[in-house]
């Protein structure tokens, strides 16, 4: 990781716009990254820009070059847009180019704060601010989603499909310590989520991850939730919910539910971290590429720039990343700036003009 107190540092970003409205939030956010980069006096942001994606495989016939994943090695961080397009299968997108990227890099965990802000309505009735703030912890490397499996009997009645999990001792106990290590250092609690009873091979082994490890966490208030009881009660009640922690496709479904009780997916950001930093973490929207409004510039850039905001704090520059975030904040509290999936009539570049304006060099900070 970038040293926070070294004097000109350069954070070296690549940036992947992707597919839909990826290349319009994703814009925005290197905006920001621009304006940030102008206004320090220590440290530079350097951006990259690759063309991968869906029109990079129509063209090509794969998403990315075949030494696409060793270019990307050498950087600092990855800012992703959102990957795919309704002229290309989904599995052939995604597992070309984020998929790999999240395991080749060993980005075991997937953060994803979910936090009601001022300024925003929540779909739940009588929630304020300060109500909602959990962090999900979602496993990012293994699970449900390896990618391993087979289809047999293929244009016959027994035709099947295998889906194999792969949930090894190394990748749940590393993303349950890293759950438990955050909620210790913010004075929270774990919800560990799982599904035991009919999972009797990876959710059984979770839950026994789970006892191990939790005996190194006397301190931290931990419960044990199955997922549609989870689901359940991240609606009714989700201030019971502070720091979460679920397999790579249940951490999936609980952080666009997630997304939904804070203001949608314009709203939600995303880190994928490799926490040793042996590799280039990558940040990104929660949000996919959202055909049904790409081109229109009615995409919400805010869950991109957030994630943005999450990258600069994650390579050493956290008071910008606070500032990014508390931009963000004031401008949904002041609310006459929004997108039409907030409510209002701005355009995705309106939303940014206004953020820009209200930016401030933090305390703590060198000006340029
Ligand atoms: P989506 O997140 O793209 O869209 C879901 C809904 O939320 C849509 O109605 C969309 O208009 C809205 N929405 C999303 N982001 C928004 C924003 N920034 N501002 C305003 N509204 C926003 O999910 P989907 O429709 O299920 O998937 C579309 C495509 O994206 C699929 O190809 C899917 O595989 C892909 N996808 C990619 C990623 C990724 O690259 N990380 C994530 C999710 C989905
Ligand atoms: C996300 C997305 C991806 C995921 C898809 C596009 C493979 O939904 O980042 O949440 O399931 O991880
Ligand atoms: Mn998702």
């Amino acid at each position: 990781m970038v040293s926070a107190v070294a004097e000109n540092v350069i954070l070296r970003i690549a940036v992947l716009a992707g597919d839909g409205i990826g290349p319009e939030v994703t814009g925005e956010a290197c905006r920001v990254l621009e304006h940030v980069s102008n206004l320090d006096g220590r440290m530079r942001i350097e951006l990259t820009h690759f063309d991968w994606g869906s029109e990079y495989y129509l063209r090509h016939r794969v998403m990315m070059p075949s030494d696409g994943l060793d270019q990307l090695a050498g950087f600092d961080a990855i800012l992703l847009g959102a990957i795919g397009d309704p002229r290309v299968p989904d599995d052939v997108t995604l597992w070309g180019l984020l998929l790999p990227i999240r395991q080749r890099f060993q980005q075991y965990v997937n953060l994803r704060p979910i936090r009601l802000l001022a300024g925003v309505p929540s779909p739940l009735a009588n929630r304020l601010p300060g109500d909602i703030d959990m962090l999900i912890v979602r496993e990012n490397s293994e699970g449900e989603y390896a990618g391993k499996g087979i289809f047999l009997n293929e244009g016959t009645p027994e035709e099947m499909a295998l889906q194999i999990g792969v949930f090894s001792r190394r990748g749940v106990e590393r993303v349950l310590r890293y759950a438990f290590e955050l909620a210790r250092r913010g004075g929270r609690s774990v919800t560990s989520v799982s599904k035991a009873n009919a999972l009797n091979y990876s959710g059984v082994f979770w839950d026994r991850m789970l006892d191990e490890v939790e005996r190194d966490y006397a301190d931290v208030p931990c419960r044990r939730l199955l997922v549609d009881a989870a689901a359940l009660h991240m609606v009714l009640d989700p201030g019971r919910f502070q720091v979460v922690v679920g397999s790579n496709l249940f951490g999936d479904i609980l952080s666009d539910l997630g997304a939904g009780l804070v203001g949608g997916m314009g709203l939600a950001p995303s880190a994928n971290l490799n926490p040793e930093s042996l590799f280039p973490s990558m940040f990104e929207p929660v949000h996919g590429s959202a055909p049904d409004i790409a081109g229109r510039q009615m995409a919400n850039p805010l869950a991109a720039i957030w994630a943005a905001a999450m990258m600069v704090g994650h390579l050493g520059f956290p008071e910008w990343g606070g500032e990014m975030v508390r931009a963000i904040e004031r401008l949904l509290a002041e609310g006459t700036v929004r997108t039409p999936d907030l409510g209002g009539t701005a355009t995705t570049g309106e939303v940014t003009e206004a953020l820009l304006a209200d930016l401030r060099v933090p305390t703590g900070s060198v000006v340029a």
